[in-house]
């Protein structure tokens, strides 16, 4: 029997592929403009890192990580997110001795062991940025308009930003005795997941699918926010509303990490069902403490490269198609033949984008594979053109001929044909 790829993870097909590059290039264009560097950490790293990081009462780490001993008795986690990587990166290369704050940003894929469905994988990429070292309000807002742009450029519509703020642990510590209260009464009711939530982490049962119709009329966060968060929030939405960018509060985003402090946001979008959300982030002033670094502030998101494709497919927007081969090129004979692989050579140290057959075929399925690749020119060399030291270029969507010198195709035809 033929052996098939785990659960949850996709093959990404040429076809298929070049949506992902368009992507990550608008990734890259985009933290070029604002700043942020790219950073790379392991795809696995020490689980203790996520039982502290993400925090141990969360889905994630209870449930859903690829975590196994490795031959050393070690145990390791394949990363199920990419803030907790990057945090130990920070703290473990001193970046927090720099004097600017540390604006950094990866692509990579993330593991987690979720049930998968259209837009849920157990292997999936994120796009995401993280930045250190500052407590300025028009950071958090920064980060978002980050997003939002990105998803702006790359052709997305309808793109909403949710926002809330979750304080800090004192303003929590206050509030989830006010949801204990108020759910008290209807505990036993709870699905088993929020039965166990109500004690560990009563603000996650707001989050619940299932239990959504006891939260009608629940207490808000943002009523129990003093004064200095709550002024906080004002000045991130203030410094949202000057760059323009929409958003609405939603008191009930609590999100499902638990290294959050005052913003938490997602993005979502129209047009791929139940699962709406395209992205999330927020700040988290006491993680790089929490993995063992010094008290340094941190901000930033995540984007599902997955869903970002499935909202493009949905909305019907079109990707760039990535340039088609430039010549496609046929020897017929033994010595022209021979000159095709060097001239080929010759074309792409050029720069020039070249095939041709390796099946030794006829003519005619040649053809037909220059158009497949969608050559701009197909060019056939036969006995005669070699002994004239020429070659005929055929320009396939005019079908208009042009003869031009074999020494010139070689030196020059980056600059004069495919320029
Ligand atoms: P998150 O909300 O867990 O946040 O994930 C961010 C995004 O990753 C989601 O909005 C979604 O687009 C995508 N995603 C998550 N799980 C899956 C899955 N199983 N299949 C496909 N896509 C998925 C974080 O991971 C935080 N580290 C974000 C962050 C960065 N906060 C601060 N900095």
């Amino acid at each position: 029997m033929s052996i098939q790829k785990p659960k949850g993870t996709q093959d990404l097909l040429p076809g298929d592929v070049e949506k992902w590059q368009y992507v990550e290039s608008k990734a890259r264009e985009i933290c070029r403009k604002f700043n942020y560097k790219e950073i790379r950490t392991p795809i696995f790293e020490h689980t203790e890192l996520f039982s502290r990081g993400v925090g141990e009462t969360t889905d994630i780490v209870e449930k859903e990580m690829y975590t196994f001993l490795d031959k050393g008795d070690r145990s390791i986690s394949l990363r199920p997110e990419g803030t907790a990587g990057v945090v130990r990166a920070y703290v473990e290369n001193k970046l927090y001795g720099e004097p600017d704050v540390s604006k950094l940003y990866y692509i990579g894929p993330m593991f987690r062991y979720e049930q998968p469905q259209a837009g849920r994988y157990r292997q999936f990429h994120q796009f995401g940025i993280e930045a250190f070292g500052s407590v300025d309000p028009s950071l958090d807002a920064e980060v978002i308009a980050l997003g939002y742009s990105f998803y702006k450029e790359i052709g997305l519509k309808e793109v909403t930003v949710e926002i809330n703020s979750v304080g800090t642990p004192e303003d929590r510590t206050v509030y989830r005795q006010k949801l204990q209260e108020f759910f008290a009464p209807v505990k036993h009711l709870l699905c088993k997941d929020c039965q166990s939530r109500y004690d560990r982490n009563p603000m996650r049962i707001l989050d619940c699918k299932t239990d959504q119709k006891f939260t009608e009329g629940a207490p808000d966060i943002l009523e129990y926010l003093d004064e200095a968060s709550t002024s906080y929030f004002q000045s991130v939405l203030e410094h949202l509303h000057g760059m323009d960018i929409p958003y609405r509060i939603n008191p009930r985003l609590v999100r499902g990490l638990d290294y959050y402090t005052h913003t938490a946001f997602e993005y979502k979008a129209a047009g791929i069902g139940a699962i709406d959300t395209i992205g999330g982030g927020g700040r988290y002033n006491g993680l790089v403490e929490q993995i063992g670094g010094n008290d340094q502030p941190g901000v930033g998101f995540g984007l599902g490269v997955e869903r970002i494709l499935l909202v493009l497919q949905a909305q019907g927007v079109d990707v760039p198609k990535p340039n088609p081969l430039d010549v496609y090129l046929i020897g017929l004979g033994e010595a022209a033949e021979k000159e095709v692989t060097k001239l080929l050579y010759q074309l792409r140290q050029q720069g020039v984008a070249a095939e041709k057959d390796y099946q030794g075929r006829k003519i005619k399925a040649q053809m037909k594979s220059a158009d497949r690749f969608q050559a701009t020119y197909v060019a056939i060399l036969g006995d005669d053109e070699l002994a004239r030291g020429e070659i005929t270029l055929k320009k396939m969507a005019t079908g208009d001929q042009l003869t031009v010198s074999l020494a010139d195709l070689a030196a020059n035809a980056a600059k004069t044909l495919f320029a």
